[in-house]
């Protein structure tokens, strides 16, 4: 049975994909460091048919990322998709010098350094998959190719940081197809309600690459299925 982990599954975009990717016929693994809501999360796929188990996991954390891997390996052989989906973004629209540095820190630990630590934990379980896949949820906020956009700074950062995470990792797992993905303006918790986009729209490219993507496609950062500059 082909596997899956989704980080950030208690709610919003990561819960959503780990609902569809049960429908498809994935063994989901529903990563949260809140439990409550991220038990529902499994609940729910699994009164539904599917099947899933719940791993507590806050991506901030080395300690608690190594102790998952380790408790997750005894549950699975391998891991054939990882969804790098949990993050915070915690300024509002404050300039880049009007920033402090526990946001600026807490931003990239989690954002950023939380995917690549999520990988490196996970890297043994995706090596015995087939055809592993990483996903890696980013921001069209992190795009620097018409410059940046001044808002939200610490967290574009991070995401214009995770693009790069990316890159690099698709060069050091050459078997892996890795990519990043913009899922556009969504309606949830982070995007509020004036978002034009479902959680079913967000989720879309998110699942087709982990699902139906080729998987020579890597290295790249894509918007609805296809390829934009960041
Ligand atoms: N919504 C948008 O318009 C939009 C646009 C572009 C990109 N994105 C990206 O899409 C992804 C999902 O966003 P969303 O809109 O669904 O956000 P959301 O509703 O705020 O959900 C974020 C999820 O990440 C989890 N999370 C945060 N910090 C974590 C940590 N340290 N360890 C584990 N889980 C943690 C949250 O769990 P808790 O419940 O424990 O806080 C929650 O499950 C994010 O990567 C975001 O940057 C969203």
């Amino acid at each position: 049975m082909k596997t899956a982990l989704v980080t950030g599954a208690s709610k919003g975009i990561g819960r959503e994909v780990a609902l569809q990717l049960a429908v498809k016929g994935f063994q989901v693994f529903v990563c949260a460091r809140n439990t409550d809501a991220g038990t529902e999360t499994a609940r729910a796929i699994l009164s539904r048919g599917g099947k899933a188990a719940f791993l507590e996991m806050d991506v901030a954390n080395p300690g608690v990322v190594s102790e998952a891997a380790r408790n997750l390996a005894k549950h699975t052989d391998h891991l054939d998709v990882l969804i790098n989906n949990a993050a915070i973004k915690l300024d509002g629209d404050a300039e880049m010098l009007a920033m402090s540095e526990a946001v600026f820190q807490e931003t990239l630990q989690t954002n950023t350094m939380g995917p690549w630590r999520v990988c490196k934990a996970f890297s043994a379980l995706l090596a015995r998959s087939k055809a592993p896949r990483i996903i890696n949820v980013s921001s069209g906020g992190g795009q620097l190719a018409d410059g940046a956009g001044g808002w939200a700074p610490a967290y574009c950062i991070s995401k214009t940081a995770l693009n790069a995470v990316t890159s690099q990792l698709a060069v050091a797992m050459p078997n892996a197809a890795i990519n990043s993905v913009c899922p556009g303006w969504v309606r949830t918790d982070m995007g509020g309600n004036e978002a034009p986009r479902s959680v079913q729209q967000g989720a879309d490219t998110i699942v087709w690459l982990a699902s139906e993507a080729p998987q020579s496609l890597t290295g790249k950062f894509l918007r609805d299925r296809q390829i934009i500059p960041w």
